[in-house]
């Protein structure tokens, strides 16, 4: 694996390789990988000559500079598990070689950058579609991998995509979950043991809520969700919402849009979790029927 940490040597090797005809998959990471990222990394792998991976922590996505500065660093153990899914190149620079200057731009991505994340974490996906961007200029990737873990990130680097008219393909990956069902991340390791036995509590509701849509409205399932967490004194809940699986705006109604999603944001103390679930295709409803 080649390790590079300056913009300038990145670019100049990935532009021989594609003169040499190699195809690029690119994963974007912020580091503290676990088996979540990875799944990312070998379909990329699969379906490229070359596996990109960079791991940067964005500075500029994090709305609350404590959420920054716990977040969990480990390059050299990032480092075994890329060299365990085989990656060509790791891209690692440090924060002044990614901002030497100030960052002035704003994106508007209308009311997909409006509902849940982008209305409770302010600037956050102006944060991550200026990093985007930029990675994608340096990496210049024929795909781009992103999990469903983070939908509305996923939804919005699309929307990038298309506003930029940039010539690559998003490929979406579905979450990858512990044992127990709790959606994988960096954020986990922050957990103390009493809060990781408790954290599965948020995908058993969300599986709940799934098998409740058959006989419940959607405000009936809304209500139930957010009184399940609550009741429950391990979590703080910040929302639950039901909402169409490309524009995310809320649905009242199962019928009437095609994908519906449930998605949710809990707390466990200072340790914010998000996950998500399919509840609800009229596709495939009325393909059945
Ligand atoms: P990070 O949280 O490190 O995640 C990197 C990628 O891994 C994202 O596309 C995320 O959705 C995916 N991912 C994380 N946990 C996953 C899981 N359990 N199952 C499937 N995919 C999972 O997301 C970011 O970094 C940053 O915002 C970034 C895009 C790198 C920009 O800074």
């Amino acid at each position: 694996m080649k390790v590079f940490s300056k913009i300038s040597e990145t670019t100049s090797f990935l532009q021989e390789q594609r003169n040499i005809g190699k195809t690029i998959g690119f994963v974007p990471t912020m580091g503290a990988l676990h088996e979540g990222h990875l799944a990312l990394m070998q379909q990329a792998k699969e379906e490229n000559d070359l596996l990109v991976v960079s791991v940067f922590v964005n500075p500029i996505q994090f709305n609350k500079s404590s959420d920054l500065e716990k977040y969990p660093r480990n390059l050299e153990q990032d480092k075994k598990l890329l060299e365990r899914v085989k990656c060509d190149i790791l891209f690692a620079p440090t924060v002044e070689e990614m901002y030497p200057e100030p960052i002035i731009k704003e994106y508007d991505f209308g009311m997909l950058g409006k509902v849940m994340e982008g209305a409770n974490r302010p600037g956050h996906f102006n944060g991550v579609a200026i990093v985007v961007k930029k990675l994608f200029d340096i990496t210049i990737p024929n795909k781009a991998y992103f999990g469903e873990k983070d939908f509305q990130q996923l939804a919005i680097i699309k929307k990038l995509v298309a506003m930029e008219h940039l010539n690559l393909e998003i490929v979406p990956c579905p979450i990858v979950r512990e044992f127990d069902g709790l959606a994988m991340s960096s954020r986990n390791e922050r957990l103390t043991a009493q809060q990781r036995k408790n954290a599965p509590f948020i995908y058993k509701t969300l599986q709940q809520a799934l098998k409740m849509t058959a006989s419940k409205s959607v405000m009936e399932v809304k209500s139930w969700v957010e009184n399940e967490f609550n009741s429950n004194d391990a979590f703080g809940l910040e929302y639950f919402e039901v909402g169409d699986a490309v524009d995310l705006q809320q649905v009242k109604d199962w019928k009437g849009t095609k994908n519906i999603m449930g998605f949710v944001v809990a707390n466990m103390r200072n340790v914010r979790l998000i996950d998500n679930i399919r509840l609800f295709n009229n596709f495939a409803d009325s393909n059945n029927g």
